[in-house]
């Protein structure tokens, strides 16, 4: 029978940054921008979570959308919508965001850190700040001895940079060695990790590889970092671990930034550096808050719906498939004018 529900809220766990804690809700509500809190200290008490209770707080919410009486965070939400659910009792959908160290400084990104060395002063606290809010692998494991996880579970790391977690290879092993196989790494690909090597190796580990530039200068220009050189290697890397039998994504993917990034030439060098080096997809987004400080002037989504169009062209010569993100979607309907 059908009802309200939230797909989100009804699936996932998010990991995220000291300030706000383990959460059951991975996004944020368009019509009122609120996230959700911290799941409260009687489920997580800083160490370990209590399953029973987290599942039953997760069906005490469920039941307040199905009665319309949803907390404030959830009220009006984009995500509600009418259909089918059984409250299987499962996690589907994990999101690791838990630290905000980055070792690039993409121009349009909003709150990443640098990192630091343990030798630099108050590295302690930095590293109690941004990279170990709570110990991720042990509730990791501690998921996997009380079943928690759906066997299709699907396991995103975000950030920040995800390799750089001083844990991140243990946790991907860790994964991989359950049979999780449902598996995607957002990443700059600066730095190399053996564990994705294996998990690409293994059909488990999906890459969407932030590149956003076709040539070195343009990249070190939107990234701020000199790197366009290691990336490229790490993909080829990648790439060579992909046996016959992987299904999976090897995707790069580019954000435009009007007045930095939107030449003709950038976009069209990014699908041809794709396709040599063995991308199997190509993705194209615009940075999020241009949408909202453009107020939408028509040249400017007139723009960015020629350069998406001539992006497009592109992949198809280079036989890539490709995808958009939401953004780019909005841009065309503004427009009122059919994805390409
Ligand atoms: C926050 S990053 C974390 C993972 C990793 N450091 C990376 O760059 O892929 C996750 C994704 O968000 C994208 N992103 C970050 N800031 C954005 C923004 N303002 N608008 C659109 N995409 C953004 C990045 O390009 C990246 O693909
Ligand atoms: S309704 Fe919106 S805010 Fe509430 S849990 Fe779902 S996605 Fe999150
Ligand atoms: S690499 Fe990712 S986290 Fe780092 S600055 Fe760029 S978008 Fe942000």
């Amino acid at each position: 029978m059908k009802s309200l529900i939230c797909n989100n809220l009804n699936t996932s766990i998010c990991f995220n940054s000291k300030a706000i804690g383990i959460t059951y809700c991975t996004l944020t509500n368009a019509s009122n921008g609120t996230g959700w809190p911290k799941i409260s200290d009687e489920v997580f008490d800083g160490h370990a979570i209590d399953w029973n209770k987290f599942f039953e707080l997760r069906t005490k919410e469920i039941e307040a959308i199905k009665s319309g009486t949803a907390r404030r965070e959830c009220q009006n939400c984009q995500q509600i919508e009418e259909a089918d659910f059984e409250d299987d009792k499962k996690i589907h959908y994990i999101l690791l965001s838990p630290w905000q160290v980055c070792n690039s400084d993409c121009i349009y990104c909003l709150g990443h850190a640098e990192p630091r060395k343990e030798t630099d002063i108050n590295y302690k606290e930095f590293y109690n700040d941004y990279v170990e809010p709570y110990d991720m692998l042990e509730i990791i494991k501690d998921m996997i001895r009380h079943d928690v996880l759906a066997p299709d579970c699907e396991i995103d790391f975000a950030g920040g940079e995800p390799t750089l977690y001083p844990k991140f290879d243990d946790i991907l092993n860790f994964f991989i060695d359950n049979n999780f196989k449902n598996i995607i790494i957002h990443t700059n690909n600066i730095q190399y990790s053996k564990a994705i090597e294996r998990g690409i190796k293994e059909n488990a580990v999906s890459l969407m590889i932030s590149i956003d530039a076709g040539t070195k200068k343009c990249h070190e220009k939107t990234k701020r970092v000199k790197s366009f050189d290691k990336v490229w290697h790490n993909f080829k890397k990648y790439s060579h671990a992909k046996k016959k039998d992987y299904t999976k994504r090897l995707c790069t993917k580019y954000v435009i930034v009007p007045g930095v990034n939107d030449d003709k030439k950038e976009l069209e060098e990014f699908i041809k550096c794709s396709r040599k080096n063995g991308a199997t997809q190509v993705a194209l987004n615009v940075y999020n808050q241009l949408l909202n400080e453009m107020n939408y002037e028509e040249h400017l989504l007139k723009h960015l719906a020629e350069i998406s169009d001539f992006w497009v062209r592109k992949a198809k010569e280079n036989k890539l498939p490709y995808m958009f993100f939401p953004n780019i979607e909005y841009v065309y309907k503004k427009l009122n004018i059919h994805l390409p």
